[in-house]
């Protein structure tokens, strides 16, 4: 059998509205749309239980991703279940787990802010760093100019607004379901998954620094040890993309347990 290349985005097979995602997504993802998603979707004011929250990404697909198109609480199950064969710790086990969870975004969202089922540019796809210059490490580096915030000098330098080597944990990144699950997790006082984890939670998505190298200037030590732990998750959140179909019900008996140790009992507020 010929051996699957992921994240090939010139495909003659990836749709065009996987390239007109990232064309919306470019466009509107300025410094200002993250500042105002924060202070509209931080919120926590929806308790929510891990499990209803995971039921809710059976009726959700990802339109950025080019690899699959099953339902995302497949995709999650099938990253749980081949960290859990490697004999990978159980809370790493859990982050394929949940990774993608932040997606139940949806359920408040809007058109307007691309965090829908119909418009969902607000919600997944690669990110970047607003406030600073646009990377041609980007998957279609040709919808960088759209941003508007490329015509502004105090944001389209190498640095922006940051100073330099601040690190990434210091920097605003594209809105999207990373930063909402790695926020809402931040403030769940139950949590006691370890940092390894929420660095998992919160970069996955961050390929233009974790796969194209860039923000040099931006990036510190700390993140040089993000990089090992991200480039470690990113093989099963990649490479266990298939059309197995799992039932949730099936796996739940092994994950529960493993999600009230790190998570506790308790709904999770959203
Ligand atoms: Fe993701
Ligand atoms: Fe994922």
């Amino acid at each position: 059998m010929e051996e699957k290349i992921f994240r090939d985005y010139e495909a003659p097979d990836v749709s065009a509205a996987v390239k007109e995602h990232y064309r919306k997504m470019r466009k509107n993802q300025t410094l200002d749309y993250v500042k105002r998603m924060h202070k509209k979707y931080l919120t926590y004011d929806t308790p929510m239980d891990l499990w209803e929250a995971m039921r809710h990404l059976n009726s959700l697909i990802d339109v950025s991703d080019p690899d699959i198109n099953l339902p995302n609480i497949q995709h999650l199950i099938q990253s749980a279940e081949a960290i859990r064969a490697d004999n990978r710790p159980d809370w790493m086990q859990l982050t394929g787990l949940i990774h993608d969870l932040g997606k139940v975004m949806f359920l408040k969202g809007s058109d307007e802010d691309g965090t829908s089922q119909a418009e969902q540019w607000g919600m997944v796809g690669d990110v970047f760093i607003v406030g600073c210059k646009l990377p041609d490490s980007c998957v279609y580096p040709e919808f960088n100019a759209l941003n508007e915030d490329m015509q502004n000098e105090k944001y389209n330098t190498p640095t922006g607004i940051y100073e330099a080597g601040c690190g990434i944990d210091n920097v605003d990144l594209a809105w999207g379901h990373d930063e909402y699950l790695y926020q809402v997790l931040n403030n769940h006082k139950t949590n006691s998954l370890p940092e390894e984890a929420m660095v998992m939670i919160r970069y996955h998505s961050f390929y233009p620094w974790h796969s194209g190298g860039a923000y040099k200037e931006i990036v510190n030590e700390k993140d040089a040890k993000y990089l090992e732990i991200i480039k470690d998750f990113n093989k099963y959140d990649l490479y266990t993309k298939s059309q197995k179909v799992y039932d949730l019900d099936e796996v739940l008996d092994y994950y529960q347990p493993i999600a009230e140790k790190y998570l506790g009992t308790g709904p999770i507020y959203w």
